[in-house]
């Protein structure tokens, strides 16, 4: 089988295409056959490491997270999949060498996940790391439940910081579909239509406008979540902008390592911060949200595409490279390989 492979840290260059054997499938694993690897910037991000020329934390390696396809072959005590199910997968690559951007994968079965027939590969490439973190960081609200489905965000206003953003997109649909209310911020017109595009109420051009003031405007009695990208950016703000027990959850840094917090401010306002590592999400509530995603693209609530804010780039297994690179430069959409 064709695979994307590096075995030193660096920039795209660094990925070649190999031939190896289609790997066996053991107990309680699944061989899928990937049609479509998803590219999130943490996959850059591990390939580049701390510097180039690094060795890697295994001789060969396969990048990327996510992916989806149809199962090709099921070990022993798996139930519920066999093969040609439709399937997405996720963390592939997570502390394992064996990513996406290849062939086959053999992964445990509990990252093996059903994959309705009216939902597309592209869509089932684009879950895994960007609505599993959107997922995690709607469902540690104060006095909100830790599962998602229509109605548990009803009454709640979610702001979403980089509505045009991957994990942006999912987190207004997702929270659109559990019935928030959803102001977005983006940098762009051309990104305020996407984030509109996906289901957002109100957006708001952090560029244009003075946009603390517009949300203000948007929610008059503060903001129940931020959905927080860039907190180095805007910490100093969140005291105009959130209402009493309200949460901001943060999975990025947005520009520098540390910022700086008015913390007085936030006692009167009980408010709860929590950050959040897709990876490292206590394993019951990464369950939780796979089947809550699951049911969110059962229902059709889903979707990517530029019609639902969420441009796709494709490329071919040989240009992986480039796909990084496109990640790597901030391209605006989700970055897709097609392995076949
Ligand atoms: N903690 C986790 O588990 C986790 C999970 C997924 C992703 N991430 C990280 O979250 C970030 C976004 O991931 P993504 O897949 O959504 O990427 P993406 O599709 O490239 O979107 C990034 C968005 O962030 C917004 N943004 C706002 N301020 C920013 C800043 N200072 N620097 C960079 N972007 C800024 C941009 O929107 P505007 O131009 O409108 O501002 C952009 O649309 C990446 O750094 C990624 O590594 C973390």
């Amino acid at each position: 089988m064709r695979s994307v492979t590096y075995s030193s840290t660096g920039g795209p260059e660094v990925l070649s295409m190999m031939d190896r054997p289609v790997p066996e499938c053991g107990a309680n694993e699944v061989r899928v056959r990937i049609l479509v690897s998803g590219v999130n910037p943490t996959d850059w991000k591990s390939r580049a490491g701390d510097g180039p020329g690094q060795p890697t934390a295994f001789p060969v390696m396969v990048p990327n997270q996510d992916g989806s396809g149809v199962v090709d072959a099921v070990g022993a005590d798996v139930p519920g999949l066999r093969p040609g199910d439709r399937v997405w997968v996720w963390e592939a690559a997570y502390e394992r060498a064996e990513g996406t951007a290849q062939e086959y994968v053999v992964l445990p079965a509990r990252q093996v996940v059903p994959l309705p027939d009216a939902a597309s590969f592209d869509l089932g490439a684009s879950l895994g790391i960007p609505a599993l973190t959107a997922h995690r960081c709607l469902t540690v609200m104060q006095g909100r439940p830790e599962r998602l489905d229509p109605g548990s965000l009803h009454g709640a206003c979610v702001l979403v910081i980089g509505g045009a953003g991957a994990v942006g997109n999912a987190t207004i649909q997702l929270a659109r579909w559990a019935g928030a209310r959803v102001v977005a911020t983006v940098s762009s017109p051309e990104k305020a239509d996407l984030a509109r595009r996906a289901g957002a109420h109100e957006v708001v051009d952090y560029i244009a406008d003075d946009w603390v003031d517009a949300i203000r405007r948007a929610a008059p009695d503060g903001v129940d979540l931020i959905v927080e990208v860039a907190p180095v950016m805007n910490a100093v703000h969140y005291p105009a902008l959130l209402a009493p027990n309200a949460t901001v959850s943060i999975y990025a840094f947005g520009g520098g390592a540390d910022f700086t917090f008015p913390v007085q401010s936030h006692f009167g306002t009980n408010t709860r911060i929590q950050f959040v590592l897709v990876y490292t999400v206590p394993p019951s509530a990464k369950d939780a949200a796979v089947a809550d995603v699951r049911a969110a693209v059962e229902a059709g609530a889903l979707r990517v595409g530029a019609e639902h804010g969420l441009p796709l780039h494709r490329f071919p297994l040989d240009q992986a490279a480039a796909a990084h690179a496109a990640v790597e430069s901030g391209a605006v959409g989700k970055v897709v390989i097609d392995t076949a």
